[in-house]
């Protein structure tokens, strides 16, 4: 496997085995039948993007029954509040304003621009997902982004003044015609923004479980800049968010046509402190996350040889990697809690742990929760003093393994 963006050869830096689809959750009967590949993450020795080795056919990943909606959260759903505020305010201008939303999900973010008479279109490939859009009054269109797709929409609809991606260009594998369709969309002066986890936290917070399939890429400033530039596009504004464990968003513009904050500047310098740059920094990051693992199981081992009850909290993507990497079995792991129904009643990718309605973690709290949802950890932490206060524990591992007091 070469680099996606420069074809240079790939440095590997870190390997998890074989992995099931991180949001593969699947009844008794599919686990005979459920896909696995290789999951490892590596650097490309030329242009410093760091990327998955290998990354499933996209319709293993996304389809009609995508079990990922993005409301699930009160705090994600503010986010994309703001975020719809904020495009609404700093780049729709003049005539007839046309927003364009790639992975417009259950719509969360379009329905502020639809109820505001924005001219818009969501682009979402999971029709389920899509469906809950389309009754929330955003229009959309089942689809996956492509540079065809693209003169589709720049012929029937003209040019946008923006397009929005959150958590979708870091799973394009193939992103140069993702990129170029893009540009083909912008107006003039038109801006791309998106957001996707940022590598910086990755790196910092010994956030492993980041690491799986939909995620073909870990971005941060300096590469992004090297791929925009081929395109005739720059980064023109760099902000840090905190959801998803901690996230990038970038704007870009055609070069040129908009000033540059010194924000990008001040991430490029941020990235070389941290030494994104250096191949030490990614083996050092190796060491962490296999000493995470080992101080995960030797932590759940010993609650569970004290006859203690360990339940996890969300059934999050990201755990597919923690539960599979470090062999979580329901023996160590009783359920995982979670609020999605499509997610209830199945099993966990690969480590085939029940996942169950919240409502069963409320009728007989466990001694342990395991915090698999620990992007979530401020919301979660507010709703459940209850849980503490009869002594419950909360298990986490990221930045690093331990029990909250
Ligand atoms: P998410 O944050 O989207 O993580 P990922 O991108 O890794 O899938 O997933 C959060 C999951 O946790 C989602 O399935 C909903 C669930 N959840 C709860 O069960 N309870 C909660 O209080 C919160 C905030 C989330």
């Amino acid at each position: 496997m070469r680099c996606r963006i420069c074809e240079a050869a790939l440095a590997p830096f870190v390997s998890f085995g074989r992995m099931p689809i991180a949001n593969g959750f699947l009844t008794e009967a599919d686990f005979a039948t459920e896909p696995l590949f290789e999951l490892a993450a590596a650097r490309c020795e030329a242009c410093g993007m760091v990327q998955l080795l290998e990354q499933p056919a996209p319709e293993a990943m996304f389809h009609e029954n995508y079990a990922f909606f993005t409301s699930t959260s009160r705090s994600m759903a503010q986010h994309f509040g703001r975020l719809a505020e904020g495009v609404m305010s700093g780049y729709v201008e003049g005539d007839r304003p046309f927003v364009v939303e790639i992975g417009c999900n259950d719509g969360v973010m379009l329905e502020r621009l639809a109820r505001a008479g924005v001219r818009h279109l969501g682009v979402e490939p999971a029709a389920n997902v899509a469906a809950v859009a389309q009754s929330r009054g955003v229009q959309v269109l089942v689809a996956f982004f492509d540079e065809a797709l693209a003169h589709g929409l720049l012929k029937d609809h003209g040019p946008a003044d923006a397009v929005v991606a959150t958590n979708v260009m870091c799973h394009v594998g193939a992103l140069h015609p993702f990129v170029a369709g893009i540009k083909t969309l912008l107006k003039p002066r038109g801006v791309l923004v998106f957001e996707d986890p940022y590598l910086g936290d990755i790196v910092e917070k010994t956030a492993y479980d980041q690491i799986y399939d939909e995620h073909a890429f870990y971005f941060s400033v300096v590469p992004l800049s090297r791929m925009f530039a081929q395109h005739g596009l720059e980064i023109v504004n760099v902000e840090p968010q905190a959801v998803h464990g901690g996230s990038m968003r970038y704007v870009v513009a055609h070069k040129g046509a908009r000033r540059v904050s010194p924000s990008v500047a001040a991430h490029r310098g941020r990235e070389a402190d941290l030494g994104l740059d250096r191949p030490a920094t990614y083996e050092a990051f190796r060491h962490r996350v296999e000493q995470s693992r080992d101080a995960l199981v030797v932590l759940l081992e010993q609650a569970r040889g004290q006859g203690r009850r360990v339940v996890g909290y969300g059934a999050t993507s990201k755990s597919t990697t923690v539960t599979n990497y470090c062999a979580i079995t329901p023996r160590l792991v009783e359920y995982i809690s979670d609020t999605t129904p499509i997610k209830q009643g199945k099993y966990s990718p690969g480590a085939h742990i029940p996942v169950r309605p919240y409502e069963d973690f409320k009728a007989s709290y466990p001694d342990y929760a395991l915090l698999f949802a620990w992007n979530h950890a401020e919301e979660i932490m507010a709703n459940e003093q209850a849980y503490r206060a009869v002594g419950g524990q909360w298990i986490v591992y990221v930045p690093k393994v331990g029990v909250l007091a």
